[in-house]
C-alpha cells in the first residue's frame, strides 16, 4: 500500500459512514491495515469507530471487517478441533468443566481464551490460579499439545493483532458496545485460532454485557453468521446470567468447584446442567452420536478429571493444586437481613463483590488475589431466614464494601419463587 492510501481510505470511510453509507471490502481492508501499521492515527480511527457505532454496519461490511482482522496476523488451522466462547459472565466455569469432558470423549479442543473484563471472569485468570500454569505457548507447542493431550488453551498473542489495537481504542472511546464491532472482534480472534467447530455461549442478564434476551439473540445470530461466513461451523446458546453460575465466583474458588464437579462430588445443579449441555452441543457439532452417554461415561470413569490433570500438567501447572486448591484463609460471612424467598442472587452485585475482594481488576493491570472471591450459599428459589448465612467472602481487600455489595445483591420476595432456567434459547 502506498504511504497515504490508509489516510485517504479512512477519510473516505468517515465521510461514507457518517451519512449511513456502506463501506467496500477494499476500504475496510485499507483502513484496518493503515491503522495497524500506524499510518492512520487514533483520532481518525476513533471518528470512524464512532460513526460505525451510531450508523451500524451491514452484514457484508461486518464480514469484511471480521475477515480483515482475522487475516491481520498469524492464522492457525485446526479444522478437526472444537472451541467455545463465552461472552462473559460471573462464576462462568464452563470452559473448565465442559472442555475436559469433550476432550475425554475424543473431540480435540484448540481454544483461545482471554482475561477477565470488568466483573466478568476470564479463563486465563482462573487457570493462572494454578501455580506454574502458562498460556504463552508457541504455535508448535500449542499444536503438539492439541495432538497429544487433545486439549490446549492459548492467549491471543500474535493472533488477530488488528483486533487488539482496535479493541484498545474502542475501550477508551465509548465504542465497545456496538454489535458489529463486538461480533467482528470475537469472531476474528476465533477464526484466527482456527478451530473448525465453535459454540458461542451468549450470556444474558445483569452480570452480562447483553442485558435482554433480544440483545443476546441478536449477538448470537451475528456470531454464528460471521463464523459460518469465515468457514467455521457454529452454534450458539443464550444462557442465564441474572444469577452467577454455580456457587463459586473467583479464580481459585472456581477451579475448586470445577474439580469437585469433574470428580463426581456434589456440585450445583445449574453448573452440572450447563457443563453437560455445552459438552453435548460441542460433540454434536462434531457429529458424535449419543453425546449424552459419552459424557456420562467420561464423568463416571474419571476420564474427564484425568483430562483436566493432563492438560494442566502439559501447560506447566502444578496438578497437586487441583487435589487441594488453595483459597484465601480470610473468610467473612454475609447474612440475610430479612426472611423471604430468593428471587435472584444478582450476578452484577456478586460479581462486583468478588472484583473488589481482588478476584478482578478495578484498574488496568492490577494484580489479582487468586484466592479471593465469593461463594453464594443460597440460590434463586430458596427460602432464607433473617440472620442466615447466605454467602462467604474470601480475601482481605475491601471486605466491608464487598459485604455491602453482596448483601444488597440478595433479592428476596414474600412469595415462593421458581428457579430460573439455565438455558434461555439456542440457535
Ligand atoms: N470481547 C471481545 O473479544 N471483543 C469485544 O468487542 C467484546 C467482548
Amino acid at each position: 500500500m502506498s504511504g497515504s492510501s490508509g489516510i485517504n481510505a479512512v477519510l473516505d470511510a468517515i465521510e461514507t459512514k457518517k451519512f449511513g453509507g456502506e463501506l467496500s471490502g477494499e476500504q475496510i481492508s485499507a483502513v484496518v491495515s493503515g491503522y495497524t501499521s500506524g499510518e492512520v492515527p487514533d483520532y481518525q480511527m476513533s471518528a470512524l469507530l464512532m460513526a460505525i457505532f451510531t450508523k451500524g454496519m451491514s452484514r457484508s461490511e461486518t464480514v469484511a471487517l471480521t475477515r480483515t482482522m482475522a487475516d491481520s496476523g498469524r492464522r492457525y488451522s485446526f479444522p478437526d478441533c472444537v472451541d467455545k466462547h463465552s461472552t462473559g459472565g460471573v462464576g462462568d466455569k464452563v470452559s473448565l468443566t465442559a472442555l475436559p469432558i469433550v476432550a475425554a470423549c475424543g473431540a480435540p479442543v484448540a481454544k483461545l481464551s482471554g482475561r477477565g473484563l470488568g466483573i466478568t471472569g476470564g479463563t486465563i485468570d482462573k487457570l493462572e490460579a494454578v501455580p506454574g500454569f502458562t498460556f504463552d505457548l508457541s504455535e508448535k507447542r500449542f499444536r503438539e499439545q492439541v495432538e497429544t493431550v487433545g486439549l490446549a488453551i492459548t492467549e491471543a498473542g500474535n493472533l488477530a493483532p488488528a483486533d487488539k489495537a482496535i479493541y484498545a481504542l474502542r475501550d477508551t472511546t465509548g465504542t465497545v458496545d456496538s454489535l458489529p464491532l463486538i461480533g467482528s472482534s470475537i469472531v476474528s480472534k476465533k477464526a484466527a485460532t482456527g478451530a473448525g467447530y465453535l459454540l458461542y455461549d451468549v450470556k444474558c442478564g445483569s452480570g452480562a454485557f447483553m442485558k435482554t434476551p433480544e440483545q443476546a439473540g441478536e449477538l448470537a445470530r451475528l456470531l454464528v453468521e460471521l463464523s459460518e461466513a469465515l468457514g467455521v461451523k457454529a452454534s450458539a446458546l443464550i444462557t442465564d446470567m441474572r444469577n452467577p453460575l454455580g456457587s463459586a465466583v473467583g479464580n481459585a474458588l472456581e477451579v475448586r468447584e470445577s474439580v469437585a464437579f469433574l470428580k463426581g462430588e456434589p456440585a450445583p445443579a445449574d453448573l452440572a446442567e450447563m457443563a453437560g449441555i455445552v459438552a453435548a452441543r460441542l460433540l454434536r457439532l462434531k457429529g458424535v452420536s449419543e453425546p449424552e452417554r459419552a459424557i456420562r461415561e467420561a464423568l463416571s470413569s474419571g476420564a474427564a478429571y484425568g483430562k483436566l490433570r493432563e492438560f494442566v500438567a502439559a501447560q506447566g501447572g502444578d496438578v497437586g493444586f487441583l487435589d487441594a486448591p488453595v483459597v484465601s484463609g480470610e473468610v467473612r460471612e454475609v447474612r440475610a437481613e430479612k426472611s423471604g424467598y430468593v428471587a435472584a442472587f444478582d450476578a452484577l452485585g456478586v460479581g462486583r463483590g468478588a472484583l473488589v475482594l481482588g478476584a478482578g481488576r478495578e484498574k488496568k493491570g492490577e494484580a489479582l488475589d487468586y484466592g479471593a472471591g465469593v461463594e453464594v450459599l443460597v440460590r434463586a428459589g430458596y427460602r432464607v431466614e433473617a440472620g442466615q448465612t447466605v454467602a462467604l467472602l474470601y480475601g482481605g481487600r475491601n471486605v466491608e464494601r464487598a459485604a455491602r455489595l453482596v448483601g444488597d445483591a440478595l433479592l428476596l420476595e414474600d412469595k415462593p419463587v421458581a428457579a430460573p432456567p439455565v438455558i434461555l434459547d439456542g440457535l
